[in-house]
């Protein structure tokens, strides 16, 4: 048994006993809750990530979200069909490749991270609304209602919450309506306090009552506007009423006996993620444990690969030609993987992306759902940093995403993540921008056995890799997987992260000498996932590291 971490951020279990009827993983022990209600009252797992994904806009406002965007993959229990659906920001009409250098061609310091510029077209509640539509069985205006309520009576802050506004205070007071909202009278809220989002419930209110059209062309729409006209922005009416969701077909691969669902470009996730289990599926990692200097050598240079491939290679595919089968072909996998040396790291800056046409014939938040119906949800949706670009639409309460971050908004030059891109990744108006997002589904001879998913930017591929490997190759039970301590690549900059306190001086000693460069981080990624069992039961666990808790019926 691996040792936890880190201290749970919240009091209580993070992993459920065996459910029969269904199990639910949030960030957020009140959405959990409100989950286990809608199982309770005979809802289905689509009615529950509704419930939830509005709930967590309310009680998890760092990354819950009205103004971001996000990605799911599902299983449909009736047909057994996976499609995924993405519903990611978009860049607005009136953006432009060059919007955040300056006359010189340089990158002016924060446009893309904070204010309305940094702002993409949000997709939430398109995404919640489509979901419903195709899969749910409860009705909407009920589903909505809840986090209306929760918004307008007040809940309970608990420690994790009040130590988040706490740390982003200082950008938090950027903007007025976001200071007196979040930081009522200069404070942010401290754990036991109530508090009470009048905007925001009045905002769910008419989602409720008027479905997605309050948000894309009714009143939220114009309280979007007259935001973006106060602070300079460039969303519209146009834009607002021009997005839409898509329905796409998921990454499919196959791992061990494990077959993987995840999310196919505009994220990289899905196909980072199996590239990573391709690459590394060949070898015998069974001398190892999860913590192993060996195995973590071998993962960080299939992930410096994958990562490689991920600069060139990624876009919006209605802007870009991804050559997603190229990149998981065997062939090209089999061709990349000769460049892993089992006794010795690779210079990144002798590690090219690949050409797989040769072959061609592609602060965020995770909830994991499932029931007994064989219905999967993973959804994993964000406003990109913490609190978005911290700007709150005025009157409507919610804040905006700072997406526009995730292009590459001059080739090279590395995002928050540290991601660098190319022209495959360069703003173009109604463009959506590249995520590592990874929703994903795992299933062996088509019965469910996982539903997994964190946030940590670009290290949400590595945490979800990790997770599937722990699980298929070393045996962990779901809450030594939640825990296990985590370790990432990305090829540039070429640095190894280990969390620190969760490798001893033996490993680091060890991946030295295998010829990395050790970073020592804080502890990243909030996996919330399901594990189920053969026999049908359902048990969640979520991420010691995050505040969040599962539970289930
Ligand atoms: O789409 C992406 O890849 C990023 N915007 C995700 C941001 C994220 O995970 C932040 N959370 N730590």
């Amino acid at each position: 048994m691996l040792a936890l971490l880190v201290q749970p951020a919240c009091e209580g279990l993070q992993v459920t006993g065996f459910h029969e009827h269904g199990a639910i993983a949030t960030a957020s022990p009140i959405a959990s809750e409100i989950g286990r209600q809608i199982l309770e009252q005979g809802g289905n797992a689509f009615d529950v990530a509704v419930a939830v994904g509005f709930a967590l806009a309310v009680v998890h406002p760092e990354a819950g979200n009205l103004g971001g965007g996000g990605f799911a993959v599902v299983r449909d229990g009736a047909t057994g069909e996976i499609t995924a659906l993405d519903f990611r920001e978009k860049a607005p009409l009136a953006a432009t490749p060059a919007m955040f250098l300056d006359s010189t061609g340089e990158v002016i310091e924060k446009l893309s991270t904070h204010g309305v510029l940094a702002a993409g077209v949000p997709g939430s509640v398109a995404g919640l609304h489509a979901l419903w539509e195709r899969f749910g069985t409860m009705p909407w205006a009920d589903l909505v209602t809840i986090a209306a309520h929760l918004a307008d009576t007040g809940f309970v802050v608990d420690a994790y919450l009040s130590q988040s506004l706490e740390e982003h205070k200082r950008d938090l007071m950027l903007d007025t309506t976001t200071r007196e909202i979040f930081l009522p009278n200069g404070v942010a809220p401290k754990s036991g306090d109530e508090f009470r989002q009048t905007d925001l419930a009045g905002s769910l209110y008419a989602l409720a009552a008027e479905g997605p059209e309050a948000f894309y062309e009714g009143v939220i729409a114009d309280q979007i506007v007259a935001t973006m006209a106060e602070h300079g922005g460039l969303i519209t009416k146009e834009d607002l009423a021009a997005y839409s969701v898509e329905w796409r077909e998921p990454v499919h691969v196959t791992f061990d006996s494990l077959d993987i669902y995840s999310m196919p470009p505009s994220s990289s996730g899905g196909v980072l993620v199996g590239q990573i289990l391709k690459l590394l599926e060949p070898f015998d990692l069974s001398p190892y444990t999860a913590g192993d200097a060996k195995y973590i050598h071998l993962f960080c240079e299939a992930a410096r690969l994958a990562y490689a491939d991920r600069a060139e290679h990624f876009g919006d595919p209605a802007w870009w030609d991804v050559p997603e089968h190229g990149l998981l072909d065997d062939r090209y996998l089999m061709q990349r993987r000769q460049q892993i040396d089992p006794d010795h790291a690779n210079n990144s800056n002798n590690i090219t992306a690949g050409h797989p046409q040769v072959f061609e014939s592609n602060q965020t938040t995770h909830y994991s759902i499932c029931d007994a119906r064989g219905n999967m949800v993973a959804v994993t949706t964000t406003l990109n940093a913490a609190y978005g670009c911290m700007v709150t639409v005025d009157g409507a309460g919610f804040l905006l995403n700072n997406e526009m971050d995730d292009f590459a908004i001059k080739p090279g030059f590395p995002n928050r993540y540290g991601l660098v891109g190319s022209e495959a990744n360069q703003i173009e108006p109604g463009k959506r921008m590249l995520s590592s997002m990874s929703p994903t589904l795992v299933l062996k001879r088509d019965k469910p056995v996982m539903v997994l998913g964190s946030p940590g930017g670009s290290k949400i591929v590595t945490t979800v890799a990790q997770a599937i490997i722990a699980f298929s190759r070393f045996g962990l039970s779901p809450e030594e997987i939640v825990s296990q301590p985590r370790f990432h690549h990305q090829w540039l900059p070429d640095e190894l992260v280990l969390e620190k306190g969760g490798f001893d001086v033996g490993t680091m000693q060890a991946l030295i000498r295998l010829g990395h460069q050790i970073k020592e981080d804080k502890p990243f990624g909030d996996l919330q996932m399901i594990y189920i069992q053969p026999s049908g039961l359902m048990s969640g666990a979520s991420d010691p590291r995050g505040g969040g808790m599962p539970s289930g019926l």
